[in-house]
């Protein structure tokens, strides 16, 4: 078991970060602020964007002209979350880098999210690819519910492995495992990467960890012993599912790197300007970040 050498982020803030906000829309010119200040951290990979249905997440409402309105910085990937073709098409002409389609390992989940059952979701993701990728963007898969479900309870890992290898055979070139609602601990991390695996290449998963349960920490180090190397995390610990009740943030991105600097593993990212942004971001929301290492290192200014 040796740990990878360096760790690609994924930020999520901006996208599973804001999308749960209650009350006012957080305003456009905020999330752009944001975006903006993660690309300068140095992260190469932003979920910037939601390209849902406004009635269903109100908040990401103003996905285009978020897209639209900020200034691309060289090598970010601003991504975007696109369920079905209508989706697709808005974050083409917003000039997405990059596009996901999101699933679950739970027919309940999924029914809720996103309306449909698991095998109709896979059959709306098929023309959603063979589009983005006619106009040369990859697409990223998410599954949700990989360690349990909100309204079933626990989930087999084979479940979770047919769902991602079916993301994966339809062209993601990423599988991005989500524990939505936080509940894994590290040995069920474990057999849940093992299962997933043997279908899927290590090289081509993502942990997107929740930590509803304060187990994200201690899973990401599970499952980087496994050999993952790409991480899915939000600044200030920002978020939650608007699907999943109760469901607490991403593991905070400067949880994350704190962890993965103590381990040797490269990131590229500078910790103190995520901090700067994780106080700065809540403020704008009203409150002060969730991250135990911004708390502990404090703002700058
Ligand atoms: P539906 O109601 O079944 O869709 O929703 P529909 O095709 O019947 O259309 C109904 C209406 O929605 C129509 O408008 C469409 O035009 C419109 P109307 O004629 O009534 O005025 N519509 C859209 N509008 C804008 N953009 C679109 C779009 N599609 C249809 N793309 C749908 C199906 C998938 C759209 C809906 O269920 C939806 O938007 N769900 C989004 C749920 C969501 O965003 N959840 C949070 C993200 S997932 C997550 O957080 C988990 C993750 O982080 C991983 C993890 O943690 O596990 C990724
Ligand atoms: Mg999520």
């Amino acid at each position: 078991m040796t740990l990878p050498s360096s760790v690609r982020l994924f930020e999520m803030s901006p996208r599973d970060g804001l999308q749960n906000e209650p009350g006012t829309p957080v305003p456009t010119r905020t999330k752009i602020e944001l975006i903006e200040r993660l690309a300068k951290a140095g992260m190469s990979h932003i979920e910037a964007a939601s390209f849902v249905s406004p009635k269903w997440v109100p908040q990401m409402g103003d996905a285009s002209e978020v897209m639209t309105g900020i200034s691309r910085h060289s090598g970010v990937v601003y991504s975007a979350l696109t369920p079905n073709l209508k989706g697709l098409e808005n974050a083409l002409e917003a000039k997405a880098d990059e596009v996901a389609v999101f699933g679950a390992a739970s027919e309940a989940f999924s029914q809720k999210n996103i309306n449909c059952s698991v095998s109709e979701s896979l059959e709306r993701f098929e023309p959603v690819l063979a589009r983005a990728r006619g106009a040369g963007l990859r697409v990223r898969g998410y599954v949700s519910c990989v360690l349990g479900c909100p309204y079933e309870g626990e989930i087999a890992p084979t479940k979770v492995a047919a769902v991602a290898k079916a993301l994966y055979d339809m062209g993601c070139y990423e599988i991005s495992l989500g524990d939505t609602i936080g509940v894994g601990t590290p040995l069920a991390a474990k057999r849940m990467i093992d299962a997933v695996s043997r279908e899927v290449p290590m090289e081509c998963l993502a942990a997107h960890f929740h930590d509803t349960y304060g187990q994200a920490l201690a899973n990401l180090y599970a499952v980087l012993e496994e050999g993952v190397s790409v991480i899915d995390a939000s600044t200030a610990g920002l978020g939650g599912c608007p699907y999943a009740k109760g469901a607490s943030g991403n593991v905070a991105t400067e949880d994350v790197l704190y962890l993965l600097k103590g381990l040797g593993i490269e990131t590229g990212i500078d910790l103190q300007a995520v901090i700067d942004t994780g106080y700065w971001i809540t403020a704008e929301l009203g409150r002060t970040p969730s991250s135990k290492v911004a708390l502990a290192i404090g703002c700058r200014q």
